[in-house]
């Protein structure tokens, strides 16, 4: 029996879900985890091993540590990359499984990732799956990174943004472990058109109908 309702955030690279689920989490008075930062963390400490991340990582799964979540050089690209390629293996994934139950044990939790109402909490109170088209992500995670939308090269920069998050996507999406992919119960938003409030609002209203209707 948890303490709290768990929710699940989960969609494909740059969509919006960290914005999004740290926000509900404060709406909420739920814990928040960023559950990309145990990948980027384990992709991180191969690659300082000098290791290739798409070979066996699970040892450094096994021994990740907070501080390791906590450095501030996991969000590159490199490390992204190498989070994609690590999370891709059993092993990795399993290791990583009993720290984020663990964390929504007490109080329930929103976690987003790619397989949170899949695979992690197959029966999370609230599933929703965050998305956009490549284009968008990609001048999102751009302006996030701090990139100027009117430099000259804004345009290539954003083409090889949009390839690279669209190759990261088809690797989360068809590896066999875990694959990134919608929940049949998941509520999608399409963000698109829509600013992060009002992804939280419809977020809000979603994830609100779903636990008075649990709690009926
Ligand atoms: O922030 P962004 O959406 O670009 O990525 P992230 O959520 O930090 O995740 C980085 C990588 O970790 C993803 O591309 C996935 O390969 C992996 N990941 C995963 O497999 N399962 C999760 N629950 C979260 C992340």
């Amino acid at each position: 029996m948890r303490g709290g309702p768990v929710i699940a955030v989960d969609g494909p690279a740059a969509a919006g879900k960290g914005t999004l689920a740290r926000r509900l989490a404060e709406a909420l008075g739920l814990p928040y985890l960023d559950t990309g930062l145990l990948y980027r963390a384990v992709g991180r400490l191969a690659l300082d091993a000098g290791q290739d991340p798409a070979q066996p990582a699970e040892k450094f799964a096994q021994a990740l540590t907070p501080a390791d979540m906590q450095r501030k050089d996991l969000r590159t690209p490199d490390v992204a990359l190498a989070a994609s390629k690590v999370a891709a293996q059993p092993a990795v994934r399993a290791a990583l499984v009993d720290t984020q139950r663990r964390f929504a044990a007490e109080q329930g939790a929103v976690l987003d990732g790619r397989d949170i109402g899949t695979a992690i909490f197959p029966d999370a109170d609230v599933k929703l799956f965050i998305t956009a088209s490549p284009a968008t992500r990609a001048l999102r995670r751009f302006l996030q990174n701090g990139g100027d939308a009117t430099a000259a090269d804004a345009q290539t920069l954003l083409r090889d943004m949009e390839e690279a998050l669209s190759a990261r996507d088809r690797a989360d999406a068809s590896r066999d472990s875990a694959p990134m992919c919608v929940a049949d119960d998941a509520h999608v938003i399409e963000t698109d058109a829509l600013d992060a409030q009002a992804v939280l609002a419809e977020a809000l209203r979603f994830a609100r109908e779903r636990l008075v209707a649990s709690r009926a």
